[in-house]
């Protein structure tokens, strides 16, 4: 812990803060040329007053995805006398049709009172906003995985072009859920799938350079060596190419170091910040995925615990489960708190979720192995993910009677 006196000492390891700050978004995104580049030509006809393409954004966390599109929008800003106007909506908060609507008109129609209207009241207003001088709205929904009856929201956002005469709505939906693709009724597929672009993860050398350039703007001269960059970089290479948990790192280490006035942040600050960042990374992951992704990610955690069938088979050091032997525990938990449990079709999806977002590894065991079955790999210790579970959906102490 540091003093208040401490903190108040100026600081020997941040010469500006606010650059690693998670809400800054930095003037020049390094390797992104490309994908910009593609996000300007998706958006050009739509600010020469064409009706754009639809655009689909999607890659894993942390490469970039909103940070470009942002950067794009800004120089949108900056150029006069265009047709267009932008919304860039996050999800997050806004997670219906009628959030997403009512927050294009406070965007645009200031003027309009938000109370008391229902959303075909909201639609028209748009509409004929859009129609009174032939504008082109751009909707950026981002995270747009999370809005809830997203279908109806799509079919709403695109009836607009059939129902006026002039002016339009183009789409930007970004997301970093994969499998998201195969939930959407097709016809919403096929309307925002217009063109599609993909975000792949940072190599370690790019986010080598990333962090260095970070570390320019946001730390005092030759305060962190080449050495510990290279490890940060090469970590969060190996967990998903992810440029926010490289950050975030990054800066935690600056913190750890200047907690013990250290003059340099050191390669021990930068393994203890990882731990730390990992356990904060995981918990985020968790309270994000759906129950029954949780509850499938509790059985692997308690399976694992006590060893699975595989381990004792083959009397490995790693504990690989047998995927049939989770689904069973998966089906006796859900059942246990009073829920129907999802069909095996589900339950695969539920897996290759839990794969994408580097929770767990599965693989085919080859043949010899009961015959050919899938192994399930648990990537973080079993305990935490266990007790992160507990503590955030079940409340603590649903699963106790149950399990341990
Ligand atoms: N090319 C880059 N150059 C500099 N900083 C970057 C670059 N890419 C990402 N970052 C930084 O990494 C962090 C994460 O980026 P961003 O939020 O754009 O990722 P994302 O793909 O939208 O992730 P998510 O899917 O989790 O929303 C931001 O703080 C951003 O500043
Ligand atoms: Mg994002």
């Amino acid at each position: 812990m540091q003093s208040l006196s401490d903190l108040l000492i100026e600081s020997q390891i941040f010469a500006k803060r606010e650059v690693l700050s998670p809400h800054y978004t930095p003037h020049t995104l390094l390797y992104r040329e490309q994908e910009i580049n593609n996000i300007e030509k998706a958006l050009a006809p739509s600010l020469k007053g064409e009706k754009g393409r639809n655009l689909f954004v999607y890659g894993r966390t942390g490469t970039g995805k909103t940070s470009c599109v942002k950067y794009v929008m800004e120089e949108v800003k900056n150029i006069p006398n265009i047709k267009a106007k932008l919304s860039y909506i996050n999800c997050r908060l806004y997670n219906s049709r009628f959030r997403v609507l009512n927050k294009i008109i406070s965007d645009h129609l200031t003027t309009y009172a938000k109370r008391g209207y229902g959303a075909v009241d909201l639609y028209e207003k748009i509409a004929s906003w859009i129609e009174e001088d032939n504008k082109i709205l751009v909707v950026v929904l981002d995270e747009i995985d999370i809005v809830k009856d997203l279908d109806d929201l799509i079919y709403t956002l695109t009836r607009i072009n059939s129902d006026i005469k002039a002016g339009g709505v183009t789409i930007i939906g970004i997301s970093n859920k994969v499998s998201f693709k195969e939930e959407l009724d097709p016809r919403s597929l096929s309307t925002l799938y217009e063109t599609e672009l993909v975000f792949a993860p940072y190599y370690a050398t790019e986010l080598y350079a990333i962090l260095k350039d970070r570390i320019n703007q946001g730390f005092k001269k030759d305060v962190v060596d080449d050495e510990v960059i290279h490890y940060i970089a090469a970590i969060s290479a190996k967990e998903g190419g992810d440029a926010r948990f490289s950050l975030k790192i990054l800066t935690k280490a600056g913190e750890l170091a200047e907690e013990k006035h250290f003059q340099k942040v050191t390669k021990a600050d930068a393994e203890a910040a990882v731990k730390i960042i990992e356990n904060e990374v995981v918990y985020d992951i968790i309270s994000t995925l759906p129950e029954h992704q949780k509850i499938v990610l509790y059985a692997i955690a308690i399976l694992t615990k006590s060893g699975g069938t595989y381990k004792k088979l083959t009397d490995g050091n790693d504990t690989y489960l047998f995927s049939g032997e989770v689904y069973n525990r998966y089906c006796s938990l859900t059942q246990s708190v009073k829920k129907e449990p999802k069909s095996e079709r589900w339950y695969r999806k539920y897996l290759s979720e839990l794969e994408m977002q580097g929770l767990i590894i599965s693989f085919e065991s080859g043949k010899g192995i009961r015959g050919h079955t899938k192994l399930i790999k648990l990537l973080y210790p079993a305990n935490k993910i266990k007790d992160a579970i507990e503590k955030q959906i079940f409340g603590t102490d649903i699963f106790e009677h149950v399990e341990n």
